[in-house]
């Protein structure tokens, strides 16, 4: 009988440990006092964007600073007399959603940016922000306003907040929000069974809502599979963040080390961004990522609950884009494609006062900015923003809005946000099409030979992986700020805060060890991959055809002895990879004791952490892991800016930046290790979400 009841409290505990996310502790670091004051002036401006607290420090400085009239304020006039121009002919209004790929409103939010990043200094950028957080759109403030903390001197090392706090609207379904709007118009959940049923639980101060992904109504093809991964809201933010650190639109002189760089780190990422999410979709059954072309139905349908102010567009399966009413964006999409085309095939690029080799390794980062029709493509010649950007026309058609009725009014798609694109299938369609132009001009490079590739006297023995493991955990995100509270709440800062509770992919951390001999000393780079090991169809792959599916998880560098050495790499330290970032509410516990999380402030543009790994299956699923020793040269100082992607002096992604020849990858310093992902506990994350769970988990915190 004892046996039963231990039996049952150990079932309850153990109920009740997967049921709340385990507590964090937070790596910090010390921060002056000024530097406090400063973070916290900045967060603020963070809260409830969407509403105008009377109340809050900024509302007064806001109202009441003229821009105009301290010109002399900024160090760029110009760009002053810019955005008063605009302003005074009519800003996008408040309350309508805000999109940067809309020619009108991308010129206010550039034209705000510019006021923000001119400002003197800091007390100047404050109150032109609050000015900004009190009149222009909130989506608009949000947008340029992040953007500017990135990006300005004096702002650097702040810690900017998770995007999915900021406008948790875009990274949670519409169902949700009923359920909180429900609960916060009736003080609570009407009726028990209705928390219940509908996964709605108070803990202490909080309000729980639990959330599954998008199933098989919004994705009717089976990619519904991967919504756990697609949706994912570390996943979305380091999109939005990767964006903030490269807008488009930024000319490469505002940050240096950007303008040699920028396109080939355009490349780069969406290479591994797609290689990534090409293993995802092999362990779920989900093969090669599908073709479509602009005059054929588009297959891939897409039905998203999401709400931006209004409902976004559903994208039937087998779309017809309506060839006669685009016409013209056709027209540029197959012109662009083909003059890319003919360009390689001479060799050369001859326009804007530019003569570009396109047999030389270097000009990728001309290739980049050419496709994604960035501020730095043209050259200085003037030519009015990207109006003829590939991608932007590509996400229009794609998104499948109806036309816009004016400059303002359009109906939001997934494309049209950072936020939202990687939710949608056609955005990983429309990236392996343009890298597939890439690739065209990449095979015109001569492949790394056994000269580059070879490390003389340095053998990899061995490398061991230790088993890799899978699993679902739950993860609470703070999503207050688009609750509407009353005045009175706000005044009297009691009331409860909401957060989205959603299982989310994790793995076990594990250590990488290999074995190398060396018969010099030096300073070694070590770089460890993760690629497929089969096709979709079973089939082993094979380098050359297969060289742009590695995923890189890490770099470092090793100081190498003579003799054997015994390198372990532990998961956790892998070079591209961040923590969650911390909830805002915790970072503002955190400033008084004069603290800042560490993670959040130096590597925003990092994947996370929790994504390391693709779902495993319960009986494994083979991938195979490449790591490669060469010596280490220092990347030049003026890269410094774009270290998260890597820090030494070969191309990104180095040796698979071009196509492999198989016979040279069978160096002594590379070594091929096949692998293993299991996957552990519940394979599907729905079934986190039912009363099963949440009734448990009721039960427990009565007691
Ligand atoms: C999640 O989906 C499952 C399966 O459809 C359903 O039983 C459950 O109630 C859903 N949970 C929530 C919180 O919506």
């Amino acid at each position: 009988m004892k046996t039963v009841v231990v039996l049952a409290c150990l079932a309850l505990a153990l109920a009740e440990a997967s049921m709340i996310p385990p507590k964090v502790v937070y790596k910090t670091k010390p921060v002056e006092a000024d530097f406090v004051t400063k973070q916290e002036k900045i967060l603020k401006l963070f809260v409830h964007p969407e509403q105008v607290d009377v109340e809050a420090d900024y509302y007064k400085i806001g109202k009441e600073y003229d821009i105009e009239a301290h010109v002399d304020d900024y160090t760029n006039k110009k760009s002053v007399e810019e955005f008063w121009g605009l302003w005074k002919t009519g800003f996008l209004p408040k309350n309508v959603p805000f999109s940067i790929f809309y020619e009108r409103q991308r010129e206010e939010a550039v034209a705000l940016f510019h006021v923000f990043y001119y400002a003197k200094d800091f007390e100047t950028f404050y109150k032109t922000a609050a000015f900004a957080r009190v009149y222009v759109n909130e989506g608009q403030f949000l947008y340029a306003y992040y953007i500017a903390l990135i990006h300005r001197a004096d702002t650097k090392g702040v810690v900017v907040p998770a995007p999915y706090e900021v406008y948790p609207e875009l990274f949670t379904n519409s169902n949700v929000w009923y359920k909180i709007f429900r609960t916060k118009m009736q003080n609570g959940v009407f009726t028990p069974d209705f928390g219940t049923e509908q996964g709605i639980v108070q803990e202490g101060d909080r309000w729980v809502v639990y959330s599954n992904y998008s199933d098989y109504l919004t994705y009717p093809n089976d990619e519904y599979k991967i919504s756990y991964f697609t949706e994912d809201i570390g996943l979305n933010a380091y999109y939005y963040y990767f964006h903030s650190y490269f807008p488009f639109w930024m000319d490469g002189d505002l940050y240096p080390g950007m303008k040699e760089r920028r396109g080939e780190v355009y490349y780069y990422f969406y290479q591994q961004l797609l290689a990534r999410y090409y293993l995802e979709r092999l362990s779920n059954g989900l093969g090669e990522i599908p073709d479509f072309s602009w005059w054929h139905p588009i297959r891939t349908g897409y039905s998203p609950y999401v709400n931006y102010f209004t409902s976004f567009v559903q994208r039937p399966s087998y779309y017809n884009i309506p060839y006669e009413k685009n016409s013209e964006e056709l027209q540029l999409l197959d012109t662009y494609e083909k003059t890319f085309i003919q360009y390689l095939e001479q060799g050369h690029f001859k326009a804007f006062n530019q003569d570009v080799d396109l047999r030389n390794s270097k000009s990728i980062n001309f290739v980049g900015n050419f496709w994604q029709a960035n501020a730095d493509w043209h050259g200085k010649v003037a030519r009015k923003d990207n109006h003829n950007s590939y991608e932007v026309t590509a996400r229009r058609i794609l998104g499948a809005a109806p036309e816009p009725v004016d400059k303002y009014t359009f109906v939001p798609t997934a494309l049209d946000f950072y936020q939202t694109s990687l939710r949608d299938p056609i955005f990983y369609q429309m990236y392996s099409k343009i890298l597939k132009y890439f690739i065209e001009y990449k095979k015109f490079l001569t492949p790394y030979t056994q000269d580059v590739l070879h490390y003389v006297g340095v053998k990899i023995n061995e490398v061991k992986v230790d088993k890799l493991v899978t699993f679902f955990d739950y993860y609470d995100f703070d999503v207050t700020n688009n609750v509407f509270f009353t005045k009175e709440e706000l005044k009297s800062k009691q009331f409860p805060y909401y957060v989205v509770r959603q299982p989310r992919i994790n793995h076990k951390p594990f250590t990488v060890t290999v074995d190398v001999k060396s018969d010099v000393e030096g300073d070694a780079v070590f770089k460890i991959f993760m690629g497929p090991k089969y096709d979709s169809k079973g089939y082993p792959i094979n380098i050359e055809d297969n060289w742009q599916n590695f995923v890189e998880l890490d770099w470092f560098v090793h100081k190498l002895t003579k003799g054997q050495n015994k390198v372990d790499r532990v998961s956790t330290d892998f070079f591209y990879y961040k923590e969650d970032s911390v909830p805002m509410r915790d970072i503002f516990k955190l400033l008084p004791e004069g603290k800042v999380p560490t993670d959040m402030s130096t590597e925003s543009g990092a994947f996370p952490k929790r994504l390391v790994l693709p779902k495993g299956t319960k009986g494994g699923f083979p991938y195979q892991f490449f790591v490669i020793a060469y010596p280490y040269t220092p990347a030049e100082k003026k890269f410094d800016a774009i270290k998260t992607f890597e820090w030494d002096s070969k191309p990104f992604g180095y040796p698979f930046d071009r196509p492999a020849h198989e016979v040279y990858f069978k160096q002594p310093n590379m070594f091929f290790e096949d692998v293993v992902v299991y996957h552990e506990g519940e394979e599907y994350t729905y079934r986190y979400n039912t009363p099963y769970y949440t009734v448990h988990h009721n039960e427990v915190t009565k007691h």
